[in-house]
């Protein structure tokens, strides 16, 4: 397979290179910038990317990549201070200048071959405060904006390429044919990174793993992807094992269950252990306590089962690509370090080796193998639901009402924007519920119910979420049923708080 690397200074768009060169079926693969040469070398790239980066080429501690690297004599292409890093090591000079933030008009001097096809002149995103005063010798200007002279520099003989803006951003016009140029025409690489041949080769791969695998699935994308790669290589060999905690979407583990013995027929253990974590969460209020309950609990219940139905050699996880990064696994000087370990809390005796046939991918790789793996759509548009249930959902203590309307207020919630064809536009919703109560009249008879609070949010990444503009039409619609189906329920409010200062869940 073809593989471009990309050498991570920090930006916080590094991450976006790779998904853009991958969206075109090429793999792309993001290293720290101080990887070594021979480690680089072994990885064997068509192509190298340097990214940008928060530093200076002028600070005394600026990243800098290992010299051999740029004796390779592969095709290079610098990124913002990529761009700088190039002109300062191939002999030019880079001055402080207005910093330039934001898009820019970026014209066209030399459309031969990295800017080839991209028409006179493009809206490109920059944010840098130093610039090219001189470019090297043996380069020339292919593209300038007003602010920067030698905003695209290129060596055509040596194939190495700077440019200033960011062509992985959305807001850079023809950004991803830059890319496509440099990494098709310039690097020739091919484009044989399929999901397809993604699934042979880790079929293959986990095919001569030894002794039995263990999987946690929990209905999500993730584990059902990675349980259904592992059995297509080991068959029953692998165990599945779902647990019911009673905190699940209505009837959501009857879905689960059908979907993996009537679809999959993977060797699959449901086990409900409702009673056991209702148990737990009785009397419980604090939110932060009751996360911790049922994740605890969610670990008794699978030693137990590792216990009984063992010995496993492996334990499969669904960590994906960017949780790998986040982890500092491959870390660039300005990563987030956040550590990942979606099982963790396992006791170490018993022992197991963490099998994690997802870490390269990113989410829209894994649906898209999810569809080739004939997962159910149903399951993968759906939206992301917290690990904690509706433990997070419900305010105060879990009791036995509150789940109840919890779980029948949110299915009203999710068939009425789906009969609106809104579901898949809106990121999450759900109706949750407290203590609080208000008086209702039902017939002519006073009635003291719950309050149901509607919450539906648009967003991209969950960081930052704005409450959804629904119709009044469609609020008035699902009021009506929470109130008339739910007999707990007198009053239904919309929460209209986005997230800062709100978040999403309540809990
Ligand atoms: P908040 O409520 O922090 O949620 O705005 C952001 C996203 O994370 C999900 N979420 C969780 N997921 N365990 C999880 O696995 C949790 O404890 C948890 N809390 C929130 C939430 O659904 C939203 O998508």
């Amino acid at each position: 397979m073809d593989k471009i690397v990309v050498l991570d200074f920090g930006s916080q768009y590094s991450h976006l290179i790779c998904r853009r060169i991958r969206e075109f079926s090429v793999y792309a693969e993001l290293v720290p910038y101080d990887i070594s040469y021979e480690k680089l070398q072994k990885l064997n790239p068509k192509g190298i990317i340097f990214s940008g980066g928060p530093s200076s080429v002028y600070n005394s501690n600026a990243p800098v990549p290992e010299n051999k690297i740029f004796e390779m004599n592969l095709p290079l292409l610098g990124i913002c201070y990529g761009h700088q890093l190039i002109v300062n090591k191939y002999g030019g000079k880079v001055k402080r200048a207005n910093k330039e933030y934001g898009s820019s008009l970026l014209t066209i001097d030399n459309d031969k071959d990295l800017l080839n096809g991209i028409g006179e002149s493009v809206r490109a995103w920059m944010s840098h405060g130093d610039e090219a005063e001189k470019i090297p010798p043996g380069f020339q200007v292919i593209g300038h904006t007003e602010g920067a002279k030698a905003a695209a520099i290129a060596s055509i003989d040596k194939l190495i390429y700077g440019i200033q803006f960011h062509p992985e951003v959305v807001h850079t016009e023809q950004g991803t044919e830059i890319l496509k140029n440099f990494v098709l025409k310039v690097c020739r690489a091919n484009q044989d990174w399929t999901m397809e041949a993604f699934i042979d080769t880790a079929v293959e791969k986990i095919s001569k793993i030894e002794g039995n695998v263990l999987c946690g699935v929990s209905g999500g994308i993730d584990s059902t992807v990675v349980a259904l790669l592992i059995h297509k290589a080991i068959g029953d060999r692998l165990k599945c094992v779902f647990v019911n905690n009673g905190l699940l979407r209505l009837d959501e583990e009857k879905e689960i269950e059908e979907m993996f013995k009537d679809n999959f027929k993977v060797d699959f253990t449901s086990i409900d252990a409702t009673d056991q974590f209702l148990g737990k969460l009785k009397g419980v209020e604090d939110p932060e306590k009751k996360r911790m309950i049922v994740g605890e609990e969610f670990i008794h219940v699978f030693t137990e089962f590792a216990e009984k139905n063992g010995p496993f050699k492996w334990l499969a996880q669904g960590t994906l690509y960017p949780d790998v990064i986040e982890s500092g696994v491959s870390k660039g000087p300005a990563s987030v370090i956040k550590s990942h370990h979606n099982v963790g809390g396992l006791p170490d005796w018993l022992n197991l080796e963490i099998l994690e046939p997802l870490r390269e991918l990113y989410k829209d790789e894994v649906r898209k193998i999810a569809k080739i793996l004939a997962v159910p759509e149903k399951l993968f548009m759906r939206h992301p639901f917290p690990g904690p249930g509706l433990a997070v959902r419900i305010i105060g203590e879990v009791t036995p009402t509150k789940l109840k309307i919890a779980k029948i207020a949110s299915k009203i919630v999710e068939n009425e924007l789906l009969e609106a064809n809104l579901y898949d536009k809106v990121w999450q919703a759900y109706a949750a519920v407290g203590d609080d109560r208000a008086v209702g009249v039902v017939g002519d008879e006073r009635r003291y119910g719950n309050i149901v609070m509607i919450r539906v949010v648009d967003s991209i990444d969950a960081m930052t979420a704005d409450w959804t503009r629904l119709s009044h039409g469609l609020l008035e619609k699902m009021s009506n049923r929470i109130t008339n189906e739910i007999e707990d329920v007198t009053w239904v409010t919309y929460t209209i708080s986005s997230k800062p200062p709100a978040t999403i869940e309540p809990q």
